[in-house]
């Protein structure tokens, strides 16, 4: 059956305005209703964690499958700690270092969780937000929040309320709209149950960030997970959301690896007619004969953050304009360059 959606908007950097919106969303959050609210990473889909039907119509609003687990984003390290087992060191360290943040930590689990949260498995990935709109809706509502991104299953997270709306309108029943996210790429989702830890998705913190406090750790490359994929169902999977075509929009993703040479080598060998190409194209790179190709411009090359906060937005534009092939150059390795490699080549598949 059909919702009707309700958009409550909110300013996000005035506390007497976005109040009494906290607390009818927090009142809705715990009758068991689905509330989709921003976080300064993108906008999530949230419901009661403790709540069996409340987290199933999250699976069934995103058309996602259940064997991908849910973050659970909490209001302090306390409501963390209340659903877990086995603290270690290093939650104590990231935790006191980068909470509230983009950063959620794999833990093993407690009872206290219904298992459709963590797909059956026996970790939860936690997560504090630094968002005031999120961090003082959690607070409000008391409760732990199951929260994925606010999208339909393999679409791009939605960094505004309308890019909720179109994914999700009608099938929620409310989302706070709160103005566009502030980092525009997920968090960085890092199990330290392993030893060394295991990043399985960059995001908001960088490795780099992480290694500073708790020395080294290991990344799963979405090439190994797609390498599993071939022999495993998703669900066996370590992080069952890491290797498949994802974060994507309908048009084919192109990838450049390299500069402006290299973007405008690969232009050219598209065909002279038919495709509407769409060109992701850093502000400070001069394309020449860019009239032929629908263009985003993207921002300063090498400010990854800037370009991380236009990635979503670009690949939803440029899907709107219809184009068939997005031609995209690829970030390097470093910060949240790593991020949108990442995001970028699971959209490509
Ligand atoms: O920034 C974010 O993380 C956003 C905002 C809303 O907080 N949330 C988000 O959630 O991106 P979602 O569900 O779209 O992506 C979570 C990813 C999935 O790839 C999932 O497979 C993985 O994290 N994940 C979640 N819990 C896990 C667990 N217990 N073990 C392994 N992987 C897990
Ligand atoms: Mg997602």
């Amino acid at each position: 059956m059909a919702l009707v959606t309700e958009r409550l908007s909110v300013d996000p950097a005035d506390a007497s305005v976005y109040h009494p919106v906290i607390i009818r969303a927090a009142q809705m959050l715990r009758e068991g209703k689905l509330v989709a609210f921003p976080t300064e990473t993108v906008y999530g889909l949230g419901a009661n964690a403790l709540h069996a039907a409340a987290v199933e119509k999250i699976f069934t609003a995103k058309d996602r499958p259940a064997w991908d687990p849910l973050i659970v984003h909490v209001s302090d390290a306390e409501m963390a700690l209340s659903l877990c087992v086995d603290v270690n060191e290093e939650f104590e360290r990231l935790q006191r270092a980068f909470w509230p943040g983009a950063l959620t930590l794999l833990m093993m689990k407690n009872d206290s969780l219904p298992d459709i949260v963590t797909a059956g498995g026996r970790t939860v990935g936690l997560r504090m937000p630094s968002h005031p709109v999120a961090h003082e809706l959690i607070r409000a509502a008391g409760i732990p929040i199951a929260a994925p991104s606010a999208n339909l299953f393999s679409r791009p997270s939605p960094t505004t309320a309308l890019h909720v709306l179109n994914d999700l309108g009608g099938r929620i029943d409310a989302v706070i709209d709160g103005g566009r996210t502030p980092i525009g790429v997920e968090s960085t989702v890092l199990d330290i149950t392993q030893q060394p830890a295991v990043i399985y998705r960059p995001g908001g913190i960088t490795r780099e960030q992480i290694e500073a406090v708790i020395g080294p750790v290991a990344m799963f490359t979405a090439k190994e997970e797609r390498a599993v994929q071939t022999s495993a169902l998703p669900s066996a999977l370590r992080s069952p959301g890491t290797g498949m075509r994802h974060y994507a929009p309908t048009a084919k993703v192109l990838l450049v690896e390299g500069r402006l040479s290299d973007l405008m080598r690969a232009l050219r060998e598209q065909p002279a007619a038919g495709a509407k190409i769409g060109v992701l194209v850093p502000s400070d790179w001069r394309v020449p004969e860019l009239d032929s190709y629908v263009v985003f411009p993207w921002g300063e090359w090498g400010d990854w953050g800037q370009l991380a906060k236009r990635l979503y937005l670009a690949l939803r534009y440029l899907d709107e304009c219809e184009v068939e092939v997005i031609l995209a150059p690829m970030p390097e390795d470093i910060g949240l360059g790593s991020a949108l490699r990442d995001r970028l080549l699971k959209a490509s598949y």
